[in-house]
C-alpha cells in the first residue's frame, strides 16, 4: 500500500533516495522521479510499461532550472512561457546535452513545464533536480486526477503520494513545440488553441497519429476505459436504439434517461467546459468500474476546451466502431 501525504520534505527526501512518487499537479497526476539518475528514471517506464521511444516531460519550479535542460528558447516560446507559466502549457525545446537521452528518447528537443500546483512548485523548489514526471497511469488507461485514482493502479509499485487533492484542470497540459519559429501544437490539451493564438496569433495544429508521431501520447487508442466506449452527436437516439446493452452515459449538460442506463452522469450542468474538463477522467474511472456493456459519451462544442476534451474522447473511444466521422479502425 503506498502511503498517502502533503509532507514535501517527506517526498524530497523519497526522491533523494532514488525512488520514484506520486505528484499532484494543476493536470493530472504524475509518476515522478530526479532526471539525472538513471535507474528512477527506469522505474518510471517500468512501473508504467511505457516503451522507451515514449520521452517524458521534465518538470520545472523557475526560468533559472529551464537554464538547466534548454539549451535554447525561440522568441515565441518565450512569449507563451511569460504568459502561461506556471500553468498547463508544455513547451518541446532543443536540449541541453546534459538532460539524459532516455528522457528524451534520443530526441535533441526535451519537453518542459512549470506546473501550476502550489504543493508541487514548494516540493520542486527544495529539491536540487527538476523532476521527469508522465501521468501517473499505466501505459494506454485513464489518467490519474485523484490522489486515490494513482493508489488504485500502483499500490504496490510506489511508496509514497503526494496528496494535492483532485486536479483542477484534468486534462494533460498542452504541448507546443516550434518549427522554424512557427508554434506547432503536437498535443492539445488544458490550455486551448485560443487562448495561445491570442498571445502569439495563428498556430498549426498537428496531433495526428502518424508512424512516429511527435508525441506518441498522440497515439490513436489512448486514456481509455477498460469498458467499450463510444463518442456520439446524439445521446437520445443512441440511447433509444440500443435498448438491449446496459449503458454508461456520460453527457455534457444533457438529462438523459432510459431503462437501459445503468450510470448517468453530466460533465457540467451550467454548460461550463473547464468545468467539464476537470470532471472528465474522474466520471470515465467511475464509469469505467460500473458493469456496463458500454460507456456512451456526447460529443462536446467543438471550440476552447471542447476541442481538447473531444480529442481526448475520441482516443477513448473504441475504433472497431465506425465512429461519427467517419474513422473506422
Ligand atoms: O499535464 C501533463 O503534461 C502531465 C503532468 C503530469 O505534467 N504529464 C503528461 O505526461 O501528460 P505524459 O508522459 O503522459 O505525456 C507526455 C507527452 C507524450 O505524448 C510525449 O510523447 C510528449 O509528451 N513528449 C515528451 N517529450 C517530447 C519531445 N521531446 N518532443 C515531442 N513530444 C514529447
Ligand atoms: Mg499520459
Amino acid at each position: 500500500m503506498a502511503s498517502l501525504t502533503k509532507d514535501i520534505y517527506k517526498a524530497a527526501e523519497t526522491l533523494q533516495n532514488g525512488e520514484v512518487i506520486a505528484i499532484p499537479t494543476e493536470t493530472v497526476y504524475g509518476l515522478a522521479g530526479n532526471i539525472y539518475d538513471p535507474s528512477a528514471i527506469e522505474d518510471i517506464f517500468r512501473i508504467k510499461q511505457r516503451p522507451h521511444f515514449n520521452p517524458l516531460i521534465v518538470h520545472i519550479h523557475s526560468f533559472e532550472q529551464l537554464n538547466d535542460v534548454a539549451a535554447q528558447l525561440p522568441s515565441k516560446a518565450h512569449t507563451l512561457a511569460a504568459h502561461f507559466w506556471p500553468g498547463p502549457l508544455t513547451l518541446v525545446l532543443p536540449k541541453k546535452s546534459t538532460v539524459p537521452e532516455v528522457i528524451t528518447a534520443g530526441k535533441s528537443t526535451v519537453a518542459v513545464r512549470m506546473p501550476n500546483h502550489p504543493l508541487l512548485l514548494k516540493l520542486l523548489k527544495a529539491l536540487p533536480f527538476p523532476l521527469a514526471a508522465p501521468s501517473a497511469n499505466p501505459f494506454n488507461r485513464i489518467s490519474p486526477t485523484t490522489a486515490q485514482h494513482v493508489q488504485d493502479y500502483f499500490e504496490k509499485e510506489i511508496q509514497l503520494i503526494l496528496d494535492g487533492g483532485a486536479c483542477q484542470q484534468g486534462i494533460e497540459s498542452t504541448i507546443v513545440g516550434f518549427e522554424d519559429e512557427i508554434p506547432i501544437i503536437y498535443r492539445l490539451g488544458a490550455l486551448s488553441v485560443e487562448e495561445i493564438e491570442a498571445i502569439v496569433g495563428t498556430v498549426i495544429i498537428n496531433n495526428q497519429q502518424e508512424a512516429l508521431p511527435e508525441a506518441p501520447g498522440m497515439l490513436k487508442k489512448h486514456y481509455a476505459p477498460k469498458t467499450k466506449t463510444i463518442l456520439v452527436d446524439d445521446l437520445d437516439t443512441f440511447i433509444n436504439s440500443n435498448a438491449q446493452l446496459r449503458l454508461a452515459v456520460l453527457s455534457f449538460f444533457k438529462q438523459v434517461k432510459g431503462e437501459n442506463v445503468l450510470l448517468k452522469e453530466q460533465l457540467s450542468a451550467k454548460k461550463d467546459l473547464e468545468e467539464a474538463a476537470a470532471n472528465l477522467y474522474a466520471a470515465l474511472h467511475r464509469m469505467d468500474a460500473s458493469n456496463a456493456d458500454l460507456i456512451v459519451v456526447e460529443r462536446l462544442p467543438n471550440a476552447g476546451l471542447g476541442k481538447s476534451i473531444n480529442d481526448r474522447l475520441q482516443r477513448a473511444a473504441d475504433h472497431s466502431q465506425k465512429t461519427p466521422d467517419g474513422e473506422g479502425a
